[in-house]
């Protein structure tokens, strides 16, 4: 019987940084699609607060609760055996106090069985991490555009093109990697920007929307695999049309029953 494929650990991460082979990562939001990302080999999934868009149907991340991603993120537990999972810390479950962040951090670890949790920002939140490193808590940093700051910004719009956005970002990396990050999300920043970070700093870099020159790259699943066919932005690779393939099988469905052609005799029981 073949060895079952290595756990995917922060160390094994770590290891990687440089090397060959890039760290591919996924969003997951159920089971179904952890255990098919699982099985499919992906190195990490992520609870991401994209939920609040992909799946909640809300216009940002902002309204997601820390009930929200402890509730996704225990799911998708159950569908890993090799991925390393993250969870996402949702908006203002920490930008208030280190402490709540410390607590929200902690639900995620113990009741969402999440091996390391992703925030968002620069110098604000080192200390923090530094608390949640401190504590055993692996996290996953995220600067660029964090879409928990898109009031902020004025819209879901690629930072980092100014010197001052550029000066800020790399500002952030280094502080959240000095204060014991293992990875940072680079979200929709320039290519070149992306690039000088991960040579700048020991941490993975996991990019979206940030060129090829992160360690690895991070996709909502959603997009990848074209389950919202109407949304199509520059930095999304289709992997599927399930969008159209599912709302074909569910025509075809109806369409069967309206008709009386499902269920057929071998489709019911003596
Ligand atoms: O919430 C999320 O899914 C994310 C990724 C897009 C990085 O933060």
């Amino acid at each position: 019987m073949a060895d079952a494929p290595a756990k995917v650990t922060t160390a094994t991460l770590r290891a990687r940084k440089g090397g060959p082979e890039k760290i591919a990562v996924v969003t997951a939001y159920d089971v179904v699609f952890a255990r098919l990302a699982d099985q499919a080999g992906l190195d990490v999934v992520l609870v991401g607060d994209s939920m609040g868009m992909v799946v909640q149907g809300e216009r940002s991340t902002l309204p997601v609760t820390l009930d929200d991603v402890v509730y996704h993120s225990r799911i998708v537990s159950r569908g890993l055996t090799r991925a390393h999972l993250v969870a996402d810390m949702p908006f203002m479950s920490y930008q208030a106090s280190v402490e709540d962040g410390m607590r929200a951090a902690g639900r995620l670890m113990k009741e969402g069985n999440a091996e390391a949790v992703k925030l968002e920002g620069g110098v604000e939140v080192a200390e923090l991490v530094r608390r949640l490193v401190g504590a055993g808590i692996p996290v996953m940093g995220h600067v660029g555009l964090t879409p928990q700051s898109i009031h902020q910004f004025g819209g879901f719009k690629v930072q980092g093109r100014t010197d001052e956005q550029r000066a800020h970002i790399l500002e952030g990396a280094r502080a959240v990697t000095d204060a014991g990050a293992y990875a940072l999300v680079l979200e929709a920043v320039p290519h070149k920007l992306a690039a000088e970070i991960t040579a700048a700093i020991p941490a993975l870099t996991i990019g979206i929307g940030a060129g090829p020159g992160c360690d690895g790259q991070v996709m909502v699943m959603h997009d990848l695999l074209g389950l919202e066919p109407s949304w199509k932005p520059r930095f999304v690779r289709r992997y599927a049309e399930m969008g159209k393939a599912v709302a074909e099988a569910f025509a075809a469905y109806a369409a069967d029953v309206r008709a009386g052609r499902f269920p057929s005799d071998r489709e019911s029981y003596e």
